[in-house]
């Protein structure tokens, strides 16, 4: 996929096929958006992320701790299916022969094919692989047989973590490729999954989600859902639903094959909408909307601050640890984690009235939670004598974030370890998860 000249000593870049990008306008798709659309491919630079100077003394990096979504895939079964019944309700009723392409569009998407991780997805994860490895060269050389690697129970995690351990590898050490399996870890990678307290406030609670419903009321999102229909000629017979399965029909599609002819029934300004209707129920289901969705992170916030100290431990006494350990999960496990770590909370929440006044948010799911989205914990090592100080830098898709606990994106590590200490310290996810109200017959929705 991509071309490697080396430019300098340092300098490695991707030439050619730089942009992988939709050709479908702004590349807003929600959560269904593919890495590359939102965060095109950089040039792979030699140790970008290996040193860091401060105080005038050069710190080493001496970890990396990674959390990824899973990469681009396949949509599940029943969206399969019900693209098919979509086609057929337009095609009996649409009038205008720009839009002839439905009479002929054919599902050829295997059953089998369900929620399986795509080519797409497949590049993502080798380059971010890729882009890791070269960033950290001088910390993973001769090292790659200690890397961990942990996935949920599904096989798109399996699949994700392989290919980013592909990528890594082929930076670290082309001509000795291997091939490292996961371990399954869903205590770390799916806290979420029977957290009664979460399901029984968040998620199946239909209440809770009254602002994207409120939102598919508003003149804004019923115009546009109207503007589609119009422009098939098929005015009233399209329904909310309808329109937000063509945008899933459209984002998957591109997201297998590059293409998608259905993407030509949105404007930019419509994806606008429908991302922002996506928005509205992840930022509550999946961020800010109820404190029990951070504090169910801890087994993993704990996992990485463990993770973190002993690395510390070992490399300050010149013992082996993992150098990188990485786990792949999914959107729910990356939108949590930031809501848990306090990054990208807008000052206002999202509500079905304010889409004009957020229209500069900071959470957007296409861009902080897209397929492949990742946050990476890079621990550094500074000075030659003793004591040494330890620096922690946070980065979310590849891009250093300020660090909540010292407003500035290079941390003292026992700052922000402190900063998190509940969380690490006093984990107790039983208790956080409990519901005394909750059984599964009084889930609302
Ligand atoms: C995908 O399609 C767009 C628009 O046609 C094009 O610019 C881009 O190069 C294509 N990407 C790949 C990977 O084929
Ligand atoms: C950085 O240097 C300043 C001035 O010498 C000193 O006060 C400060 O403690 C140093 N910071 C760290 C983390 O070592
Ligand atoms: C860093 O070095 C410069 C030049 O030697 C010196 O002026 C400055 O005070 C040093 N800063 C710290 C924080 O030590
Ligand atoms: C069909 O597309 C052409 C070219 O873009 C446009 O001029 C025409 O108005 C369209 N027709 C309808 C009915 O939308
Ligand atoms: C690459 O792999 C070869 C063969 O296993 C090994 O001898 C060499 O040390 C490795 N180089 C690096 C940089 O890891
Ligand atoms: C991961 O997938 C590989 C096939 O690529 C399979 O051999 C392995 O058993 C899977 N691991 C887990 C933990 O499911
Ligand atoms: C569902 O959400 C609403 C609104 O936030 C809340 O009042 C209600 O208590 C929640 N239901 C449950 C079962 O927690
Ligand atoms: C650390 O261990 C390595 C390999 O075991 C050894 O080559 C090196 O000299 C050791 N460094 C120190 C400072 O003990």
């Amino acid at each position: 996929m991509f071309g490697f000249t080396a430019i300098t000593l340092s300098t490695i870049c991707v030439c050619g096929n730089a942009d992988i990008l939709t050709g479908y306008g702004n590349n807003l798709f929600a959560s269904k958006t593919g890495y590359f659309w939102t965060h095109p491919a950089k040039q792979f630079i030699l140790n970008q992320f290996n040193d860091l100077h401060y105080n005038n003394s050069t710190c080493k990096a001496i970890q990396l701790n990674f959390i990824s979504r899973h990469a681009a895939r396949y949509t599940g079964a029943d969206d399969m299916d019900s693209f098919t019944l979509l086609q057929n309700k337009i095609k009996s009723s649409y009038k205008n022969t720009n839009y002839s392409f439905i009479q002929s569009w054919v599902n050829d998407y295997p059953t089998t094919k369900e929620s399986s991780v795509t080519k797409l997805g497949i590049e993502e994860m080798n380059y971010l692989g890729e882009k890791f490895g070269y960033a950290l060269l001088d910390l993973l050389r001769s090292k790659l047989n200690t890397v961990k690697l942990r996935c949920s129970h599904s096989q798109r995690t399996n699949t994700s973590a392989q290919a980013f351990f592909k990528g890594l590898s082929k930076a670290v050490n082309n001509s000795n490729v291997l091939h490292v399996l996961p371990a399954v870890d869903d205590r770390v990678t799916h806290f979420y999954k029977g957290c009664s307290n979460y399901e029984s406030k968040v998620e199946y609670n239909k209440t809770y989600m009254h602002e994207m419903y409120d939102f598919q009321k508003t003149p804004t999102f019923m115009n546009m859902v109207n503007g589609i229909a119009d422009r098939l000629g098929m005015l009233h017979i399209l329904t909310a639903d309808d329109a937000k399965m063509m945008y899933l029909l459209c984002a998957t599609e591109v997201a297998i094959r590059n293409r998608s002819e259905w993407c030509t029934l949105q404007t930019d300004s419509d994806r606008e909408i429908l991302e922002y209707e996506n928005d509205l129920e992840d930022y509550y289901l999946r961020l800010y909307g109820h404190p029990v969705t951070a504090a169910m992170t801890c087994p993993l916030v704990q996992d990485v601050f463990r993770s973190l100290d002993h690395a510390l431990y070992r490399s300050k006494s010149n013992q082996t640890y993992p150098v990188v350990d990485a786990r792949f999960g999914h959107s729910p496990t990356i939108g949590a984690l930031l809501a848990a770590l306090g990054l990208f909370k807008d000052v206002h929440p999202l509500t079905a009235k304010n889409y004009q006044t957020m229209k500069h948010r900071l959470f957007f799911d296409s861009s902080v939670i897209p397929f492949s989205a990742n946050v990476a914990f890079i621990l550094y090592e500074c000075g030659h004598g003793t004591p040494k100080t330890n620096f922690l830098k946070l980065y979310v898709n590849e891009e250093p974030v300020v660090i909540p606990a010292c407003n500035s994106v290079t941390c003292e590590y026992s700052v922000v370890r402190r900063y998190y200490s509940d969380m690490v310290d006093k984990c107790d996810w039983n208790n956080v998860c409990k519901s005394v109200h909750f059984s599964p017959s009084n889930i609302v929705g």
